[in-house]
């Protein structure tokens, strides 16, 4: 089969199409002949050396898929060869076909396409189990989102407008800021020309976020502390801003602040599929009534994996990026 392989350590050249065995399903693994993959910034910061899959993983890059189930290993049930599902891996969805543990594997929400359906299972476990499970988003909280334009973001702003939620979401332009109001936010914020804090504490009459959902962190925690409601909780899923902040706790405190995060790749399967149930009852069905959508920025074949991680670091895209077979 044909994959891309991170040559060594560095940039978007370092990603290969070469050609490997196709590997066999393991117990409780099916194998998808894949036809899209998702492109994460995961995946850029493990291309550059700074995320290592976990052990046992694949080290091909690669955490999503969709595609057609073409051989099952020992002791899986509930799934058959011909099925079609989109899949969460812990690597490995950079190729042709690539192995999924059976319970990560989740039918297709009706009316999607393949590549739709390979650009859900990092974004929607990923905020599924950070913006509800960890951050307990509610119908009627007031909740800000980071990085709204993201793949995450997209995904965030459309699920906690569907839960009933007013989101208010930071973007790097104005043009983005506005495209988070397009897809639910009530204010979209352009980050580098407004303050967030003052602009959230505005629109809740002084109140505050009831849920921060945090992919910058670094100066962003204490802002973040200030933009908070009391009770509120902060949910931290990447720092991209630096991993070291100076807060006040005295705040933190007065507040009676939730600072938490999560990161979802390292988790065992059991604790995955846990996910797995909660997005299949909760989302599925939101996508199959088409009340939220993957939105796919840009589709490249598998050879130009570069061009999209290079297109991902520019970040000038809007939601997904996608590879297809
Ligand atoms: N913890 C987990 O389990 C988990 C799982 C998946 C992803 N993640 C993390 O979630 C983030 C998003 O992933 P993705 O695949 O959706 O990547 P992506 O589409 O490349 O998004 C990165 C986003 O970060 C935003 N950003 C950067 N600096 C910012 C700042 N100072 N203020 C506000 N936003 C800022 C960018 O906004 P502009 O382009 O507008 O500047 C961009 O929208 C990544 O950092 C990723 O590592 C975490």
């Amino acid at each position: 089969m044909q994959v891309i392989e991170i040559a060594s350590p560095g940039g978007p050249e370092q990603l290969r199409l070469v050609t490997r065995p196709v590997p066999q399903p393991g117990e409780g693994e099916v194998l998808i002949r894949v036809a899209a993959a998702g492109v994460n910034r995961p995946d850029v910061v493990q291309r550059q050396g700074h995320y290592p899959p976990p052990p046992g993983a694949s080290d091909l890059p690669g955490m999503e898929v969709a595609g057609t189930i073409v051989a099952l290993g020992p002791k899986v049930s509930g799934l058959t060869v011909g099925t079609e599902v989109t899949a969460l891996l812990a690597g490995g969805g950079y190729a042709e076909y690539a192995l999924a543990a059976a319970p990560l594997s989740l039918p297709i929400p009706a009316g999607l396409s393949l590549v739709e359906a390979a650009a859900l299972p990092e974004t929607y476990f990923t905020v599924w189990t950070n913006l509800f499970e960890r951050g307990g988003c509610k119908s009627g909280d007031d909740v800000l989102i980071h990085g709204g334009t993201s793949g995450i973001g997209t995904t965030a702003i459309q699920l906690a407008h569907a839960w009933g939620a007013r989101v208010f979401a930071t973007a790097g332009t104005h043009a983005k800021a506005r495209f988070c109001e397009e897809i639910g936010a009530v204010r979209g914020i352009d980050y580098r020309t407004e303050d967030f804090v003052e602009i959230v504490k505005l629109g809740t009459d002084g109140k505050g976020a009831d849920v921060i959902l945090d992919m910058v962190a670094g100066p962003y925690v204490q802002r973040n502390i200030e933009a908070a409601a009391l009770e509120g909780r902060i949910v931290v899923i990447a720092v991209q801003g630096g991993a070291r902040a100076e807060i006040k706790m005295n705040t933190l405190m007065i507040k009676r602040l939730t600072l938490t995060g999560s990161t979802l790749r390292p988790r065992t399967v059991a604790q995955k599929a846990a996910v797995a149930e909660g997005v299949r009852r909760n989302i599925w069905p939101l996508l199959a009534s088409k009340r939220v959508r993957p939105i796919i920025h840009a589709t490249f074949p598998l050879a130009q994996a570069a061009e999209a991680h290079r297109l991902m670091e520019s970040s000038s895209h809007i939601g997904k990026i996608m590879l297809t077979m």
